[in-house]
């Protein structure tokens, strides 16, 4: 089946600052971002297979993200949805199937070999939220932003830890900057898990239900900081369960059961998706 995400113009709306510490939530669509039927995809999965053992957990999948779209993917647990996510940057290397970012070949389907890049240049280009924050528990918010300037792009003490003050500001968390994981809410180590990685500057940014581990009252300051970045014309695939959310943000999206996609639409799916399937897990989860 193929997915392939849409080139229509989607409604555009207001924005929501996510600066002030425990922003909430509120209504708003992010502008709809670049709809350039040329532009190239930036991720490109063809035929995705994964086996675990003897068991295949992914039976061919597809998906295309478009520079600055933001593709939602959900779908019950065990559906494959973070194998699929994990097979874009290669966390998971599918068996079968094509992976293209930015037009580099990274799966093992054939290619020519001018056009196969390698791993480290894949992870270079595509920035990952989990839904454990994995920071460092004995560096600073700070710090933790700055290791991954200064390790992998090999910056300047100084040029990193100014880079790691903007990217906290940006998710609202400069004056946290000096505090440890365990000194912050689960939300806040989420921001600074968000402001980690897309201090990296990558093409693309990936979120594994990056809400699912926090109380409630902490989701909607994370929602919020994907919004305004979604807002700033990230490319995001985004795997949640928060599908308010997913229907704001959701330029294309992706239901997906038993290791395959049951359906997929532009906006206005969750409202006028056709299969039974799918309209029984939104009506179950919204
Ligand atoms: N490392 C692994 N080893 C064996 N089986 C796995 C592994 N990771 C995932 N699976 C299995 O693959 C299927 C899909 O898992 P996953 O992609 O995590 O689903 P989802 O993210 O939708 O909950 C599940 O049946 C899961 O048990
Ligand atoms: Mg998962």
């Amino acid at each position: 089946m193929v997915v392939t995400a849409p080139q229509g113009a989607g409604p555009t709306g207001t924005a929501t600052d996510p600066a002030a510490d425990g922003a909430t939530v509120t209504a708003g669509v992010p502008a709809a971002q670049l709809r350039d039927p040329g532009a190239a995809p930036v991720v490109e999965l063809r035929g995705i297979k994964k086996r675990f053992g003897e068991t295949e957990v992914l039976h061919g999948v597809d998906l295309s993200v478009r520079q600055g779209e933001h593709v939602v993917v959900f779908g019950p647990s065990g559906s494959g949805k973070s194998t699929l996510l994990r097979s874009i940057n290669l966390l998971e290397r599918p068996d079968e199937g094509s992976v293209r970012v930015l037009g580099v070949e990274y799966g093992p389907a054939p290619c020519a070999p001018s056009e196969r890049g390698s791993p480290m240049q894949l992870r270079r280009q595509v920035g990952m939220v989990f839904q454990q924050f994995h920071l460092f528990p004995h560096l600073t918010a700070l710090d933790n932003v700055a290791l991954g300037l200064r390790r992998a792009k090999r910056m300047p003490r100084p040029e990193a830890y100014r880079q790691a003050a903007a990217a906290l500001a940006s998710v609202g968390l400069l004056r946290w900057a000096a505090h440890f994981p365990a000194q912050l809410s689960g939300g806040q180590q989420q921001r600074v898990a968000i402001a980690r990685a897309v201090s990296l500057d990558p093409k693309v940014m990936l979120f594994d239900e990056p809400t699912s581990a926090l109380d409630p009252e902490l989701v909607g300051e994370v929602l919020a900081a994907m919004r305004k970045l979604a807002e700033s014309g990230m490319t995001m695939v985004i795997v949640t369960h928060e599908l308010n959310f997913a229907r704001e943000i959701g330029d294309f999206n992706v239901f997906m059961e038993q290791g395959a996609v049951v359906e997929s639409g532009g906006r206005g799916f969750y409202d006028q998706c056709s299969s039974p399937r799918t309209k029984q897990f939104i009506g179950a989860v919204l």
